[in-house]
């Protein structure tokens, strides 16, 4: 059974490219493998969960990809089960590329980085756009709550393949938090042990010293 991925993504010119540079024996191999990975593992699903954003690209009738960046609060992409994907899609720059594109290709691809662990995640799907008002419910479900963006639509995606990437190339990159998480919380405890330290060694040297 083949991985799912390269019976999307090996096309018969890309597989006529692998011939050409020597890696088509290699790649067979993706196309014997015993797990088709189209369904999402504990592993993926932690991984989608811990995001903040992500790439996205669609195909607009004219054969164009076009990729944007869809961001939120940690989370925001849900797993809503292990084939299904989904977010709630806010109001941007009113231009709606994504969208348009999706009204006439409903293929879709992802890339979720983890820039700090060096881990990236590619995802492909079929998606479906669902406007508030056709289900609230949805939307309810979909949004983070506290997090300041107007929802205008779901977006839900049914999960065709996924391949993790190898790590080359991926410079480590951190946000706020784990800046603070990593890096200044223990510099801070080890500044408060020294401070503490130099307190402690201020007054021994200040006591008068004891007459025999
Ligand atoms: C007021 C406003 C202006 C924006 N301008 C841009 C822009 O010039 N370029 C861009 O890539 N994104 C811009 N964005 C972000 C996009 O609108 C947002 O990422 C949206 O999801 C794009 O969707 P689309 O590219 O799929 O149509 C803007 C967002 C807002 C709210």
């Amino acid at each position: 059974m083949p991985r799912r991925f390269a019976e999307i993504s090996f096309t018969p010119s890309v597989k006529a490219t692998q011939s050409h540079y020597g890696s088509r024996e290699a790649n067979l191999g993706f196309e014997q493998a015993d797990d088709p990975k189209n369904i999402l593992s504990e592993r993926e699903r932690q991984f989608i969960v811990a995001r903040d954003g992500f790439y996205q690209a669609t195909v607009g009738e004219n054969g164009w990809p076009y990729v944007q960046f869809r961001g939120g609060a940690p989370g925001f992409l849900k797993v809503l089960d292990e084939q299904t994907l989904g977010y709630a899609d806010f109001r941007g720059n009113l231009q709606y590329l994504s969208i348009g594109n999706l009204k006439t290709n409903p293929h879709i691809s992802l890339i979720l980085m983890d820039y700090a662990n060096r881990r990236r995640l590619k995802i492909w799907a079929q998606a479906s756009v669902i406007d508030v008002q056709d289900d609230p419910e949805l939307i309810a479900r979909l949004a983070s709550p506290g997090y300041q963006a107007d929802v205008e639509r779901a977006i839900i995606l049914k999960v065709e393949a996924y391949d993790w990437n190898c790590p080359r190339h991926i410079t480590p990159r951190y946000t706020e938090t784990e800046i603070n998480e990593r890096i200044l919380s223990p510099l801070m405890a080890r500044l408060a042990a020294l401070e503490q330290e130099n307190q402690m060694l201020k007054t021994a040297s200040l006591s008068p010293v004891r007459q025999e």
